[in-house]
């Protein structure tokens, strides 16, 4: 039987401060409420300037929130004293980054840097260097990789797919709950975007591994999934099975299908707008999305909208708020 864990973000927010004097103040996570359970693949979707990789990086534990928890197991990562408590948060709380690249120092060989990671979390290989590399071998094959693929090669010897895989592989070493996955396809190859997705669909029916998917795809993020969270400037507006992507009930989330092409259903334009930045002084003064939206009643620019139950999804919408 699995372990099961979760991670509960409550109220979770983060406001950057701009400009010299940093007086003005931009919210780039608004609130965020979710429960994430390992056993599922859960997909984060939303436009650049939405607030997924700032919500990526405080679960990571690389960014404070300015207000709200983070729950692991129902424990507060960010109140965590103990350097104990906090490296077992990191290993079993993993990241992969949109640029492989970046993720691996290029003056050391991407195979002693998976010995690194080994090493840093199950020091006891270090004296048995046969069933290291029996381990290592396994993580790599697990995302696609032989050993030999990668032997004695820097991060510029390899190609972006073959490096992201790497990058996965070493997210594996030490056995996570969760590995969050920030953009981890948007810099690879469009022929192997699927490829990697597939790794992650493995990794949970496998390995028992929670990928925590973030993109900005529409169809990708219908691809691999089995729950779906669509972010607007922050907020959660949308959340539910990848079906939702269907039939969405947001006005946002709509216009978002709208803007994926028909034929292969990729989201290859942009949309015609700049998402902008809300500031803390407009915060809660009604709906974030009144100024673009064709359904806009007028109580959307005076109240905050609701969160509705729909059964299957759940939507931040007044247009469902006496059903
Ligand atoms: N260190 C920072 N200082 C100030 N503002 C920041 C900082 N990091 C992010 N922001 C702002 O916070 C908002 C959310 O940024 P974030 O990087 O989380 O978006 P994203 O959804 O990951 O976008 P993308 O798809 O482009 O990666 C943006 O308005 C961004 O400009
Ligand atoms: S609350 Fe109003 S403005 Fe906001 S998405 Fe719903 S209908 Fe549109
Ligand atoms: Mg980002």
């Amino acid at each position: 039987m699995r372990r099961q864990d979760t991670i509960v973000l409550r109220d979770l927010t983060k406001v950057f401060s701009l400009g010299l004097l940093g007086r003005k103040k931009i919210i780039a996570v608004d609130r965020v409420n979710l429960e994430i359970r390992s056993g599922e693949i859960l997909n984060i979707l939303g436009e650049s300037g939405s607030g997924k990789s700032t919500i990526a990086k405080m679960v990571l534990r690389l960014l404070r929130p300015t207000k709200g928890e983070i729950l692991f197991n129902n424990t507060n990562i960010w109140r965590m004293t103990k350097w104990k408590d906090i490296k077992e948060y990191y290993r079993r709380v993993q990241g992969v980054f949109q640029d492989p690249y970046s993720s691996f120092n290029p003056r050391r060989r991407v195979l002693d840097v998976l010995y690194d990671t080994l090493y840093n979390y199950f020091p006891e290989y270090r004296e048995d260097k046969v069933s290291a590399k029996k381990y290592i071998a396994e993580a790599l094959e697990s995302v696609g990789l032989n050993i030999n693929d990668i032997e004695g090669k820097y991060s510029h010897q390899l190609s972006g797919g073959q490096l992201q895989r790497a990058s996965i592989a070493r997210a594996l070493l030490p056995k996570p709950s969760f590995i969050v996955a920030d953009e981890p396809v948007s810099m690879v190859d469009a022929s192997t975007r699927i490829d990697i997705l597939n790794i992650f669909i493995d990794l949970k029916e496998e390995y028992g591994v929670s990928p925590i998917i973030i993109g900005h795809d529409y169809s990708l993020a219908y691809y691999a999934s089995d729950r779906i969270v669509v972010l607007y400037k922050g907020q959660i507006v949308e959340e539910g099975p990848p079906e939702v992507l269907e039939d969405p009930a947001h006005p946002y989330t709509r216009l978002l299908k709208e803007s994926v092409p028909l034929i292969d259903r990729k989201w290859s334009k942009k949309l015609e707008y700049s998402i902008g930045d809300i500031e803390v002084s407009r915060r809660g003064k009604g709906c974030i999305f009144a100024d673009r939206c064709p359904f806009k009643k007028p109580i959307c620019e005076q109240k905050e909208p609701p969160v509705i139950n729909l059964g299957k999804s759940k939507v931040k919408c007044w247009l469902y708020a006496s059903k």
